[in-house]
């Protein structure tokens, strides 16, 4: 064919195909991922990074989200270690669970989230589903409403929330947008904020809420102010989805701290829930937890059930057994749940108590800031109202590891370090 052509023309045939082929063989010899750009690090891995990497012996480490005990070291519950002996000493085999995972489980998760006066309990109408922890709760979650949610797909979450809980979100096909909820101001919440965000959001609108102990900021709203949250959310047909958690960790009470989730069910709002026997059971690493559906009939949660099912089988096909066989005996044993209760109480108290000393010592140091809010907030986290180059002032001279937003871990207070945490606060903040 090129012979067809004037030569000039020829000319620039050939070159052109020259570099086709060129082009061809560049792309033969390169990488398939060579157009994959490197994402940033994980902002809390980053820390534990950083942390690692200094050699000062008095180093603290608050910026991991998990429970640490009076000595720094992470706590296996005595509960959880009995619980999983007996699991193991009655040498179950390893099928598959069924899709939505150990029934005796889910039985006793939604028990525990909903009461046992719960109507919707007695009534057979929550649909529920064993999860990958809470991180795959709130996943199922999302794609549930992605697929079947009848209004708009956007869901609102607060200022500030949990990291991940954009990513979560809109990975599953969702809108994420955002209401007001946090004063820095006042270190506080933004009760008059949030309740005009809920009023101006379109009619039934998804809202993500916090059940308790709301991370990163230890801030939730007061009984009463739950109360006028679910009368707007009523009003404007909004549809909550909680995520619970921290059931338990954040007041030691596990029917106080479930006090939002009942309310609105009592309201008769319907809703949905993840939960998460993450923290509340230190199962982290066991990846525990629950998503669930409160329906308004046994026959639409048959239906609901069914859909969750197709959901999750091409995800993962069914979820892990041991650590809910763990959690179903501590749930499901009078004696275990009640040695376990007292222990989720151990915890919150160790965390309200670090609050006190770490606001005590602050205040004996002589600081003239008003630090209220460390015990006002509940819960693994206080929002200290620090700034994000004061908190790099304590990473690089304090070796005080935590996120730039100013939270800190409580759990990673102790008595040993609480004086010199207190004193390197005290030194960036004047
Ligand atoms: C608010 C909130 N939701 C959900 C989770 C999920 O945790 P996990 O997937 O470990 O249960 C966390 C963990 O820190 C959290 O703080």
């Amino acid at each position: 064919m090129l012979s067809t052509l004037r030569p000039a023309a020829a000319r620039s045939a050939l070159r052109r195909q020259a570099a086709t082929t060129a082009q061809a063989i560049q792309i033969a010899n390169a990488s398939t991922w060579a157009n994959v750009k490197e994402g940033p690090p994980d902002a809390i891995l980053g820390i534990t990074e950083a942390f690692k990497k200094d050699s000062f012996p008095e180093k603290i480490n608050l910026g991991v989200g998990a429970y640490r005990d009076d000595k720094g070291k992470p706590y296996v519950l005595p509960s959880v270690r009995t619980a999983e002996q007996k699991v193991v000493s009655s040498s179950l085999d390893k099928e598959y669970a069924g899709i939505t995972g150990v029934p005796s489980f889910t039985k006793a998760a939604a028990l525990l989230a909903y009461g046992p006066n719960s109507k919707p309990i007695q009534e057979d109408r929550i649909a529920i589903t064993q999860s990958i922890s809470g991180t795959g709760a709130l996943r199922i979650g999302g794609a549930f409403l992605e697929r079947f949610y009848p209004g708009a797909k956007t869901i609102y979450i607060p200022t500030p929330s949990w990291a991940n809980h954009k990513a979560v979100f809109s990975d599953s096909g969702l809108e994420v947008k955002q209401y007001q909820y946090y004063n820095k101001d006042t270190i506080g919440l933004d009760f008059e904020g949030m309740i005009a965000d809920l009023r101006s959001f379109p009619d039934g609108s998804i809202v993500l809420l916090h059940a308790c102990a709301h991370n990163p900021t230890g801030i939730d709203p007061t009984q009463e102010q739950w109360q006028q949250i679910a009368k707007v959310m009523k009003e404007k047909s909004h549809y909550p989805f909680f995520d619970m958690a921290y059931q338990g960790f954040a007041s030691g009470d596990t029917n106080q701290d479930a006090y939002a989730v009942r309310l609105f069910i009592e309201q008769g709002v319907g809703l949905c829930l993840s939960q998460s026997f993450a923290k509340n059971m230190g199962l982290y690493g066991e990846r525990v937890g629950a998503f669930s559906i409160v329906c308004d009939s046994a026959e639409e949660k048959k239906r609901v059930e069914s859909q969750i099912k197709i959901l999750v089988r091409p995800l993962y096909s069914n979820p892990p057994v041991h650590g809910a066989r763990i959690a179903s005996e501590i749930l499901n044993d009078a004696g275990l749940n009640k040695q376990w209760l007292g222990e989720v109480k151990g915890m919150a108290d160790r965390i309200i108590e670090m609050r006190a000393l770490l606001k005590k010592n602050l205040e004996e140091l002589g600081s003239k800031h008003n630090w209220d809010h460390i015990t006002n907030q509940i819960g693994m986290f206080a929002y200290t109202g620090l700034k994000p180059e004061q908190m790099e002032t304590l990473a690089k001279e304090h070796s005080v590891y935590a996120t730039k937003d100013g939270r800190i871990s409580v759990a990673g207070i102790t008595t040993d370090n609480v004086k010199r945490l207190a004193e390197s606060i005290f030194k960036v903040t004047g």
